[in-house]
């Protein structure tokens, strides 16, 4: 969980480590933390701060600390030893983290500034126009400075200069909030960039979603929060023991008139450098047409300390065409749809102005198909200085395209002259799958492309036209899926928070959160993300303090939902139906065919009765054990309710008989018993017979689609439904050159208006199919965090080989299988300090050897279970062959 930040202001932190060594079948058997103020201490075992003592048990992460109070801006280092059951201690390295700032009255006295004014150039309209502000301060430090950190709060965007340095690689920074509710501040240790005497302070603020883009349009929907501005403290420690704090105050300049002429999300970034003010960051300048900051009101939120990652360019893509077209245009192709921005390489005269206008695809004459952007520009614009060789690239924006339109290039421009800078989440991918069915491996690196790039210090719908929301049904269950790739604990974490503070007083919570859209419906699939991504924090992280925390708003919603919702024990509250289902012409984007919809009051009492199901595990978890009898109670009614209204016991079908209305109810075990096999059956036949093996779910029907089939016998139907190239398809989105995955499964062919390229809603179920259901790596529930690891492949669905791995929070985790003739051999990882319960496809254990001994002979716990051998491993590298 701690992952050494400068600043945090959680008073008990969770400290987490691996089990590093090779030695197998490790298991801890207890830990000693020594926390300590200083490193000196640290190395003489002095815990000054925490000495947990010797604390028997395997728990290796997310123990709390519990030793001194912390105070503001306190230093802490840690290590940890633990014993293992191999008779060794291990020690760790040391680790650090340092407290934020804990008081409202320490920021007291620092004030926020600004300029509340648009300049000459500036607008506000639907294509709201305004320059950067670039602040700078000159300070005087008398004394040799020991050490130095600043503290900063730059809304919407900022990027930190000191001497003319940028400080940290951080882009986009701070990450997006309702700045009403929370503003977040980033802390970087800047010992070494001070020295004694003057020294430049220099900020530039961009708009971000601080300085709304759409400023005159829907004032009712879409928040705005004023100008840009910012409050920064830095706390100087001199080696003579003083200290010293400076604080933006109105003796900072400030001017509008630098080189960023317009910086707009959604429209691009205007640049000219012609404008540049050399040095500006640096104490040798004149700054005597800049004016003096003003005073301004502060956003209105809470100060927090920013506990996930800013972005940073992740990456950079080579475009691999340019072509002239008649126009006189170059469409450059970066042969992906990516991400981030155009980064450019030129020479020219002074005043020469390039172009460049982004899309996700091209139309059939070549040009962009930029109709699906709506009034989104997505136009940088960069006006040359003419000195020799100019190199440039936006700060305050971010672009969705595989394709760029480049007017107004000086001479004919190559490939060489532009690269692409990928820019999401500063967070690691965490998983790989490789497997013998190409289609399925390309459709994997579409989801990596679309699940990373909408990554944006919030998960946001899409990255290219004027929407780029953080929509919550997109995630309900995608970010289960999505964090086998990535490691998106405190970015989802960020986002409950964002939804607690976006909770109405009386328990209401909105489809979009943070609410920069204000979509207050009173819905329940969409805001029930809100329980649901706190379940896959707890599975996947076993981060039980997020449950605890956010319970009690949980709690407040479903409360609020059941009193003024709840009707003859069902849920009567709907707003987007089955999102996206393939429509019955391909131009359309909403199906309005009943045969394909299904009923919103179906769809909500069934997510209910789930999110039920999760709230009874959260209250044991939250020490709330008095609210399951109401949940349980609560539960049973509406599963008799559901089915004396839509189960159709002549037909073993839910309501019109869509996929949806059947896999729901079977997901969520509310069929009767004695019905499961047939309405699965009956599920079957619509998927197989009547839609020909093919999709015809939306948003919410695929969320669980893939795992049903599967952990009800039909692997293989699921396997042919992802491996499908035909409409509709995720294959048939690859086969029609998608690099992403789209909005519609018709996204080829739909209406524009509602069609991006690179939504990841569909993926539904899948990416947690790849996993737990083709690779086999799956948390046991039971032990959440991958304590215990179930390793249980389809390995009859079609594959005949995967190679797939996973870094959990207890390490990493491998399962590479292949399927022949000859037989099965299954290699295996399985970290430190865990167990795995592997099952394997057969139950004559003489046919199974384990690193090449019989399995009677390898010393290995086993036992039959359903026709196969179960065997559970420690942790370390196995070779299983069955012949
Ligand atoms: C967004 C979706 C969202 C939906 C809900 C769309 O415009 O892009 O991802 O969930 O609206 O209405």
């Amino acid at each position: 969980m701690l992952r050494n930040p400068e600043g945090i202001d959680v008073l008990q932190p969770r400290l987490s480590w691996l089990v590093n060594t090779a030695i197998p079948g490790v298991e801890q058997t207890a830990y000693q933390i020594l926390v300590a103020s200083t490193k000196e201490k640290l190395n003489a075992n002095e815990a000054d701060l925490w000495d947990s003592g010797k604390v028997t048990g395997n728990q290796s992460i997310n123990v709390v600390y519990k030793g001194e109070k912390m105070s503001s801006r306190k230093e802490a280092y840690w290590k940890v030893k633990i014993w293992i059951n191999k008779g060794e201690t291990l020690w760790s390295e040391t680790n650090h983290w340092s407290m934020g700032i804990l008081t409202y009255a320490e920021w007291k006295s620092t004030r926020w500034i600004g300029y509340e004014k648009l300049s000459k150039d500036d607008s506000v309209s639907q294509y709201s126009r305004l320059s950067a502000r670039y602040l700078r301060k000159e300070i005087d430090l008398k004394k040799q400075v020991k050490s130095a950190k600043v503290y900063i709060m730059g809304m919407g965007l900022y990027e930190l200069y000191i001497n003319g340095n940028k400080i940290g690689d951080q882009v986009l920074a701070p990450v997006p909030t309702d700045y009403t509710k929370n503003v977040k501040y980033n802390v970087f240790d800047v010992t070494s960039q001070l020295k004694e005497g003057k020294n430049m302070l220099g900020t530039i603020l961009g708009n971000g979603r601080f300085f709304a883009m759409r400023q005159d349009y829907k004032p009712y929907k879409i928040k705005s929060f004023g100008f840009p501005k910012m409050a920064l403290q830095l706390y100087v420690d001199y080696t003579d023991g003083t200290s010293e704090t400076i604080r933006t105050d109105e003796s900072w300049k400030l001017t509008t008139d630098g080189p960023i002429l317009a910086n707009n999300e959604y429209d691009g970034e205007e640049y000219d450098a012609r404008k540049e003010m050399k040095g500006w960051a640096t104490t040798n300048f004149d700054d005597k047409n800049w004016v003096n900051a003003r005073y301004v009101q502060e956003p209105g939120g809470f100060y927090e300390a920013q506990m996930t990652p800013n972005m940073k360019i992740m990456g950079e893509v080579k475009p691999i065409s340019i072509k002239a077209t008649p126009r006189g245009t170059y469409i450059l192709d970066m042969g992906q749809n990516m991400v981030g921005w155009l980064q450019l390489k030129v020479k020219g005269k002074s005043g020469d102005q390039i172009t460049m206008k982004f899309a996700e695809s091209l139309q059939d004459d070549g040009s962009l198909y930029i109709a699906n952007l709506r009034d989104a520009k997505t136009t940088d614009i960069y006006t040359l200085k003419g000195e020799g060789e100019e190199i440039w690239e936006p700060r305050f924006v971010f672009h969705g395209f595989r394709f760029v339109e480049i007017s107004g290039f000086p001479g004919k421009p190559t490939l060489d002259n532009f690269v692409g800078k990928v820019v999401y989440d500063d967070i690691k991918t965490t998983g790989t799958f490789e497997s013998s069915d190409a289609t399925m491996n390309q459709i994997f690196k579409n989801a990596w492309w679309g699940i990373s790039g909408n990554y944006k210090g919030m998960p946001i719908d899409c990255p290219q036209r004027n929407e780029r929301q953080p929509w919550l049904g997109d995630r309900t269950t995608g970010a289960y899926g999505e964090s086998f790739l990535f490691d998106n604990q405190t970015l989802y974490a960020k986002w409950l928070d964002d939804i607690k503070y976006s909770q109405t007083q009386d328990g209401g919570l909105p489809d979009v959160a943070p609410a920069f859209w204000r979509y207050y419906g009173d819905n329940v699939t969409w805001p029930g993300t809100y329980i649901t991504v706190g379940d896959m924090l707890y599975q996947q992280f076993g981060d039980a303090e997020v449950i605890k925390k956010q319970y009690p708003s949980m709690k407040k919603w479903m409360t609020y939902m059941e009193e003024n919702y709840l009707q003859n024990d069902l849920m009567d509250k709907d707003k987007y139906g089955d999102w996206c289902v393939p429509p019955e012409s391909l131009e359309l984007i909403r199906s309005k065919d009943p045969a394909r919809l299904t009923d919103g009051q179906l769809l909500s009492s069934a997510f209910y009765y789930q999110l039920l199901n999760i709230m009874k595990k959260f209250a044991v978890i939250a020490k709330e054990e008095s609210d399951i009898a109401h949940y349980d109670d609560l539960a049973t009614r509406i599963k008799k309710a559901f089915n004396a209204k839509y189960l159709n016991t002549a037909t073993n079908s839910y309501a019109n008989n869509t996929v949806t209305a059947n896999v729901l109810p079977l997901a969520f075990g509310m069929v009767p018993e004695n019905l499961v096999d047939k309405v699965f059956q009956n599920m079957v036949h619509e998927v197989e017979v009547t839609k020909n093996g093919h999709i015809s779910t939306g948003v919410i029907g695929t969320q669980f689609l893939m795992r049903t089939l599967t952990n009800f016998g039909r692997g293989d139907l699921a396997y042919k439904l992802a491996s499908n190239k035909t409409y509709p398809s995720w294959g048939y989105m690859v086969e029609n050159g998608a690099t992403t995955i789209w909005e519609l499964w018709n996204g080829n062919t739909a209406d524009p208006s509602m069609n991006s390229q690179n939504h990841v809603m569909l993926l539904g179920d899948l990416m947690i199919w790849y996993f737990e259901n083709m690779a086999g790596i799956k948390s046991n529930p039971e032990t959440p965090g991958f304590k215990q690891i179930i390793m249980k492949p389809d390995f009859n669905a079609g594959l005949t080989y995967v190679n797939a791995s996973y870094e959990s929070v207890h390490g990493l985790i491998k399962s590479h299988w292949k399927k022949d003739k000859k037989g099965l051999e299954w290699s295996i990882t399985i970290p430190a300090n865990t167990t795995a319960l592997v099952y394997l496809p057969t139950a004559d254990s003489k046919k199974i050897t384990v690193n090449k001994s019989k399995l009677e002979k390898a010393g290995i716990e086993s036992k039959t279970e359903d026709k196969q051998q179960v065997l559970k491993l420690y942790s370390g590298e196995y070779t299983i062959k069955i012949n």
